[in-house]
């Protein structure tokens, strides 16, 4: 028997509410969220500040939003805006008609994950021959690759970056290369530091092999060639370098879209073909996609098409030197602050600190600044490269840059009043014995409790102040943080069972 008062539970209202209930819900939930606009996030969003561009996107997410992209033949709308993307990408990439590289095509992803995972699909089924597949990455490449081995059982050699210039020697992404390396991967920039990977003598190298090599410009690729339109000195990392064999870049990044979208290049077809996954041996429809997902709304594509019309080539260029001049205006005011030192000096749009001996907790330091309404993000201690703490920053940061460098200095000075973080005593004595494995619910359950996570009272799931769970990820080897993180997000995504109501 089926009560028909627990019809309803958390989305899913019994009668349904109006659309005006409905829509202020997304908006008083959204509250909670950190500030998307103003110029006070260093991470996960990209800000042009532009007046007009939000309304025009979601204008344009709205026109496609019920296309499907499961079928280019259905909706040949979404098949010439993805190629107008493709088009503008791998112009601004070194790629197209009267370059060295006039064959490049892509493929429009929902993002840089996305884009890298396709990247070493392509390069692993370009070689059947080949049974243990293996890519060669440096450390400081984004973790998407790492998913990417994973989900494709591609086995991953990490190459170490100089603690010094935070890049791989060629000579050692070269002596990783083997027999069974489908893919070399370097990135221009790395997300972690902004520092562009010495691309020209990787992709040699990969070249002397015969095997691809994909840089990830998934960060920078639409913000380093403008900065270098304007004196910057970038180096080629692109279509222009012999041996590169594909890119990614995302548009939903420094090309200011909404998210969802990233695009995939490869120098040429052949190099492409293996990316898809066609299907005909069932009795539906054929199925024929160049990306990981089927069913796809055209939304995103609209809004990124909207986007480039809009801004245009000298809308990209004016933003990027407000950014390169906040970029400066940053990394001074971190030069200013006794105890901190930046990790590298700025050559992209990303401004990276630690801190120097007897420097302020990093961690209590990101937890000090959010106080003050900036938003930066934590990064933990790895091999031989210590804490710090990472900085994105976009051209909504312009107008706010005076304001940080005196709350940056409030914050330090907080930092060493309030001193360095203390795990409680419980949770402190378990890090240094526990491994993955050990890891039961009832010790999970434990280390949140004594981290204050999870709550479940009206301070909602997460405290205030992330700086011990960060000393206690950073205290713990990676296995044990991946375990941890897992635990610890497995006990936030719980079913919403109200009534709906
Ligand atoms: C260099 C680089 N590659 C890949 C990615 C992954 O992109 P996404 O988060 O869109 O999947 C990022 C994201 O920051 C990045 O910076």
């Amino acid at each position: 028997m089926i009560d028909e008062n627990t019809l309803g539970a958390g989305a899913l209202s019994r009668d349904g509410v109006s659309a005006e209930q409905a829509l202020d819900e997304v908006r008083r939930l959204r509250a909670g969220d950190r500030p998307t606009h103003g110029g006070r996030l260093f991470a996960y969003v990209y800000d042009p500040a532009v007046p007009g561009l939000d309304d025009l996107t979601a204008a344009a997410h709205s026109e496609s939003a019920h296309v499907n992209g499961l079928d280019p033949t259905a909706f040949p709308s979404l098949l010439a805006m993805e190629n107008a993307l493709v088009g503008a990408a791998g112009r601004v990439l070194g790629g197209g008609p009267g370059t060295t590289a006039p064959d490049v095509v892509g493929s429009v992803t929902s993002g840089g994950t996305e884009s890298l995972i396709l990247a070493v699909k392509a390069a692993r089924d370009a070689h059947p021959e080949i049974a243990a597949p293996r890519i060669v990455v440096p450390s400081t490449a984004h973790a998407a690759f790492a998913k990417a081995a994973h989900y494709l059982r591609v086995a991953l050699d990490v190459v170490p970056v100089s603690p010094d210039t935070l890049r791989p020697e060629p000579a050692a992404m070269a002596a990783a290369i083997g027999p069974d390396t489908v893919l070399v991967a370097c990135s221009a920039p790395s997300y972690a530091h902004g520092v562009v990977d010495p691309v020209a003598e990787i992709a040699a190298v990969a070249a002397e092999a015969g095997v691809r090599c994909h840089v990830d410009a998934c960060f920078g690729g639409w913000s380093l060639p403008y900065l270098r339109r304007l004196g910057e000195p970038v180096p080629a990392f692109d279509f222009t370098v012999p041996g590169v064999t594909s890119i990614s870049v995302d548009l939903h990044k420094y090309a200011y879209a909404p998210k969802g979208v990233s695009v995939l290049l490869h120098r040429d077809a052949t190099g492409r073909a293996p990316q898809y996954f066609a299907y005909a041996d069932w009795p539906g429809y054929t199925m024929i996609n160049p990306v990981i997902a089927s069913t796809r709304s055209g939304g995103p594509i609209a809004a990124a098409y909207a986007t480039l019309r809009h801004l245009g080539d000298a809308g990209y260029l004016r933003l990027a030197a407000t950014t390169r001049d906040a970029v400066a205006a940053l990394a001074d005011a971190v030069r200013a602050v006794d105890g901190l030192r930046l990790m590298a000096e700025p050559e992209s749009t990303v401004v990276c600190f630690t801190a120097a001996e007897g420097g302020p907790d990093l961690f209590v330091l990101v937890d000090e600044l959010t106080a003050r309404g900036w938003h930066t993000q934590p990064q933990l201690s790895y091999a031989d490269l210590p804490a710090s703490v990472h900085l994105t920053v976009t051209a909504s940061v312009a107008p706010r840059v005076a304001e940080f460098g005196p709350d940056l200095a409030a914050a330090v000075a907080a930092t060493h009043a309030s001193g360095p973080v203390r795990l409680p005593a419980e949770v402190a004595s378990l890090v240094g014995v526990l491994t993955p494995e050990a890891l039961t619910p009832e010790v999970v359950a434990g280390l949140a409790a004594g981290l204050g996570l999870g709550g479940g009272d009206s301070s909602g799931p997460l405290p205030d102040r992330m700086a011990v769970v960060n000393t206690l990820l950073d205290a713990a080897p990676s296995a044990l943080r991946e375990r941890l993180l897992v635990e610890f997000v497995g006990l936030l995504q719980r079913p919403d069972w109200s009534s709906g109501e």
